[in-house]
């Protein structure tokens, strides 16, 4: 009893299935075609826009999603994002009924069949030669989709005072060039939560910048008292700093710190001010490079400009400094020689010319000083020579060792005092320079990059 009622129910769900699925036995696309008469001799699909009614609104649904950054060019300020881009919207003369053609629901067909929406991109600046998608997918309803992979060379307002830690905004504005918005409207079909997301997924090749985020948004627009709709995709991009950090900021900073270091070097020979120079050298060797990478169109000094210019600035003033100093070392120690030498011409009968030759103040002030130094030692320590040649005691051999300890102290206290009392009013001058220099230049130095780095961070 319950068998029978199964069976009679499988067989009338076998003959559902039967009348429902094989209505018919091989259909083939072009049937379809064939039943909607689209073919290539078929102008009336590709001559106006698909409506049936002219009041109609052809709704055109955008999604734009960024595949690689090709390329970001500060000097010409264009931007070369490579996108896909599907494109969907309704076609009124198309419909068909799947269920009379097997189930088909979509179709492929090439896309010079059809009308398409005559989209625009406003900062579109060169054509895209690259291989297209030739056809587009047509649905049962009238739904029409294209997709396409377009590499937009786009012209985008760069500022580049922050360079090379900047972010950058730029735009690709979508309208239709012909149709306002009561014939065509333009609607995205991602958020830009979803459009961003979606990036991140398919993003290939980002090289030097790095993909922060999409915005979409929609606007209208109207000139000559006609309206368009206008979406506009933001990418934020933002640099990947290292490379100019370790190619530029960082040589940069290493000479400004052999610069502060060359303070240290004792000079009175003009090695410190060829060392400096040298440094002022390779500095400007490495504006030229910043020449290459920074774009001359800003309307705001570039911070890394003012970087290179205060430190080259600093720098030179450092080398002014030491261009002072050694000549106030260097006449001073003329002066003293001057006057050494007319004292030795009266005492010693020494010819001024052979003291000229050996101008250098340095090697004269020690020279005088040890010359002294050997000529005092005779008239100012006589008991030491002549205790030598006394009876030797322990006891006067301890004196004899205080007493040798006691002349070189004697020795060195003489010399010292001697040098300083020699040394001119210049020279001191000269000494006190520097070193105030040195902290004022410290000072600046230190101020100067806490501010650049602060202005950089924000
Ligand atoms: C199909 O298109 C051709 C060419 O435009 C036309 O001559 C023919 O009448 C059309 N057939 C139908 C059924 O609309
Ligand atoms: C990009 O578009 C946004 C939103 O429409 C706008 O606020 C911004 O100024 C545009 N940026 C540029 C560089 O045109
Ligand atoms: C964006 O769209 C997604 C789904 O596509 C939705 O979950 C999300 O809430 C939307 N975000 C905003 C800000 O509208
Ligand atoms: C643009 O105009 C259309 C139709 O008038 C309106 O629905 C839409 O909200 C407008 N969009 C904006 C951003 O004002």
């Amino acid at each position: 009893m319950s068998t029978a009622a199964d069976m009679k129910s499988v067989a009338f769900l076998l003959l559902v299935v039967l009348t429902d699925g094989v209505s018919c036995d091989v259909c083939t696309y072009q049937d379809v075609l064939d039943y909607l008469n689209l073919t290539t001799s078929n102008n009336v699909f590709k001559l106006t826009r698909p409506v049936l009614d002219h009041r109609h609104t052809t709704v055109v649904k955008l999604n734009i999603i960024l595949f690689a950054i090709l390329g970001v060019v500060e000097k010409t300020q264009t931007f070369v994002p490579f996108v896909w881009s599907l494109t969907r919207w309704n076609n009124e003369r198309i419909s068909w009924n799947p269920d009379k053609f097997c189930g088909i629901s979509q179709i492929s067909v090439p896309k010079n069949l059809l009308w398409k929406p005559d989209l625009l991109i406003f900062e579109m600046i060169q054509k895209d030669d690259s291989p297209q998608v030739q056809t587009l997918i047509i649905s049962y309803d009238g739904t029409v989709s294209m997709d396409e992979n377009l590499r937009v060379f786009s012209t985008c307002h760069m500022d580049v005072h922050k360079f090379p830690f900047d972010t950058q905004e730029c735009n690709i504005s979508i309208s239709s060039a012909n149709h306002c918005i009561d014939e065509m409207r333009i609607i995205p079909i991602s958020n830009s939560t979803r459009a961003t997301q979606f990036s991140h997924q398919v993003i290939r090749t980002q090289g030097e910048w790095e993909f922060l985020h999409l915005t979409v948004s929609s606007q209208n627009f109207s000139f000559d008292e006609r309206k368009w709709e206008m979406v506009t995709y933001a990418f934020t991009i933002k640099r990947r700093p290292l490379l100019h950090v370790i190619n530029f900021l960082l040589p940069v900073l290493f000479f400004l710190a052999l610069d502060l270091a060359s303070f240290f070097i004792a000079d009175y020979r003009g090695e410190k001010l060829s060392f400096k120079v040298t440094v002022l050298l390779s500095i400007s060797v490495l504006l030229l490079i910043l020449n290459e990478i920074l774009p001359s169109m800003s309307n705001k000094t570039p911070l890394i400009a003012t970087y290179c210019i205060v430190i080259f600035a600093l720098m030179l003033v450092s080398l002014l400094e030491t261009i002072l100093v050694t000549y106030l070392m260097d006449k001073d120690s003329q002066e003293k020689l001057n006057h050494e030498c007319s004292w030795r011409d009266k005492s010693n009968q020494v010819n001024t010319k052979s003291c000229e030759e050996e101008n250098k103040g340095q090697t004269c002030c020690s020279r005088i000083c040890t010359m002294s130094d050997g000529e005092e030692q005779h008239e100012l320590l006589p008991v030491v020579e002549e205790g030598n040649n006394g009876i030797h005691t322990p006891e006067s051999n301890t004196l004899l060792s205080i007493l040798e300890e006691l002349k070189k102290l004697q020795t060195a206290l003489f010399l010292h005092l001697n040098c300083r009392k020699k040394q001119g009013n210049s020279s001191c001058w000269a000494r006190r320079i520097n070193r105030a220099f040195f902290i004022f230049y410290l000072i600046t130095v230190l101020l100067f990059l806490s501010f650049i780095f602060r202005e950089w961070n924000s």
